[in-house]
């Protein structure tokens, strides 16, 4: 069984190539269940088919849902939810503001995460897809395995204060049966799904970028926050690749722009594999075409397997009391090198080849203490 999940930056083709990845499965003979946790869905509009909550069969082992958290919320939810939405008007806030706001942070990752977690353990599927909302929003979604436990904690927390001192006033919108009960339940779930997403023989992270400055930097986010949560990057799908040459001059330049990008991001991903696909000319929907675009990106390569196992790329470490962090460059041989901090980026040259990437908000703001390449490692050491 496999998890792949695709991020990347808003609009780059994390549906496109999801999409594309699940109808490439599909056809060589595997079921897989493509999953969108995105609140603003086009999975439906890239597959042509409408979806719901449940599991529909697009095509032979083709299964895809569109998971709606709100929906999820009211129906299933509908006790945590009146019961903080109750509180909240009691403080005042207006009925919809107050349903809006009953919405505990993290709640709609943890749902979320409940269904990947549920369509992993069904059994029915040979790899589950995830189509996930752009990088922000599902940075959280990814931490939240981790800092589940502290999060029930806090809303049980929650709970017990507001019977502490509130106890005669909230009786009457406490809920009937104590849903703080169901929270370790969840508990064991969120944790075997995070010992499921740090096992690189079943998931797989991948990131979708184009080649674009901005969209560089957002995937190399990417990276740093994989690491730093203990998942690893397989793959890099470099998506809306201009054609090698054009008569048309303002194209040219564009295509120009795009090679000076494409080397960075070849700089930047090593040694994780980098696949391309080109800008069509033509809508890319529906199966038949979303099969063609997957030929085109894997190349031969069945997407549903691990592409780049020990993908170590960056580790950050607490050491003595400093943070050091690692960067994994095997087959590097170092003669010149020169490590500079810009802002929240650390640029890395080696001989005359340049790294860029984003520290993690620890490491901004501190400066280098010194650097050391060992065994294919570079470590970085930071000040305190
Ligand atoms: N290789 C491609 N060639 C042409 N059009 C593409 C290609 N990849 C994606 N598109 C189009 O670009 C648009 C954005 O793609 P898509 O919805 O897959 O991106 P996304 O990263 O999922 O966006 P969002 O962050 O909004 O979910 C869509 O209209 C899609 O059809
Ligand atoms: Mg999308």
């Amino acid at each position: 069984m496999r998890i792949i999940l695709y991020l990347g930056k808003g609009g780059v083709g994390k549906t496109t190539v999801s999409a594309s990845t699940a109808t490439a499965i599909a056809r060589s003979g595997k079921r897989v269940l493509i999953m969108s946790t995105d609140v603003a869905h086009s999975l439906a509009d890239a597959l042509g088919a409408e979806l719901s909550s449940t599991p529909l069969e697009v095509e032979k082992n083709l299964f895809a849902m569109e998971v709606n958290v709100l929906a999820e919320i009211r129906e299933n939810w509908t006790e945590l939810y009146s019961y903080f939405s109750s509180i909240l008007m009691h403080d005042g806030a207006n009925e919809i503001v107050a349903e809006e706001l009953a919405i505990v942070p993290g709640m709609e990752e943890m749902i979320s995460l409940r269904y990947i977690w549920k369509a992993a353990k069904s059994g029915s599927y040979d790899a589950v897809v995830v189509d996930a909302a752009p990088t922000g929003e599902t940075m959280r979604l990814l931490g939240m395995p981790e800092s589940y436990g502290w999060y029930s904690e806090k809303i049980g927390g929650w709970h017990a204060k507001a019977i502490g001192f509130a106890a005669p006033l909230l009786s009457k919108f406490m809920p009937k049966k104590n849903i703080f009960k169901l929270m370790p339940e969840i508990n064991e779930h969120m944790k075997e799904l995070h010992g499921m997403l740090q096992d690189q023989s079943i998931t797989t992270f991948r990131v979708v970028l184009n080649p674009e400055n901005m969209v560089i930097k957002e995937a190399l986010r990417v990276q740093t926050y994989l690491n730093l949560f203990g998942y690893k990057l397989d793959a890099a799908v470099v998506n809306k690749v201009l054609p090698a040459s054009s008569n048309d001059q303002y194209l040219q330049s564009l295509i120009d722009m795009q090679a000076k990008y494409l080397r960075v991001i070849e700089n930047c991903f090593y040694p994780v594999p980098i696949f391309r696909a080109k800008q069509s000319s033509k809508e890319v929907i529906a199966p038949d075409r979303l099969f063609e675009l997957s030929q085109e990106i894997f190349n031969g390569k069945n997407p549903i397997d691990v592409l780049y196992s020990n993908a170590k790329t960056q580790t950050l470490e607490k050491i003595n009391g400093k943070y050091v962090l690692s960067l994994y460059l095997p087959n590097v041989e170092v003669e010149k090198l020169a490590v500079n901090i810009k802002g929240d980026e650390l640029l890395v040259d080696i001989n005359n080849f340049r790294k860029s990437i984003i520290l993690p908000n620890v490491l901004v703001g501190r400066k280098t203490e010194g650097a050391d390449f060992e065994q294919g490692t570079l470590n970085i050491t930071f000040t305190n």
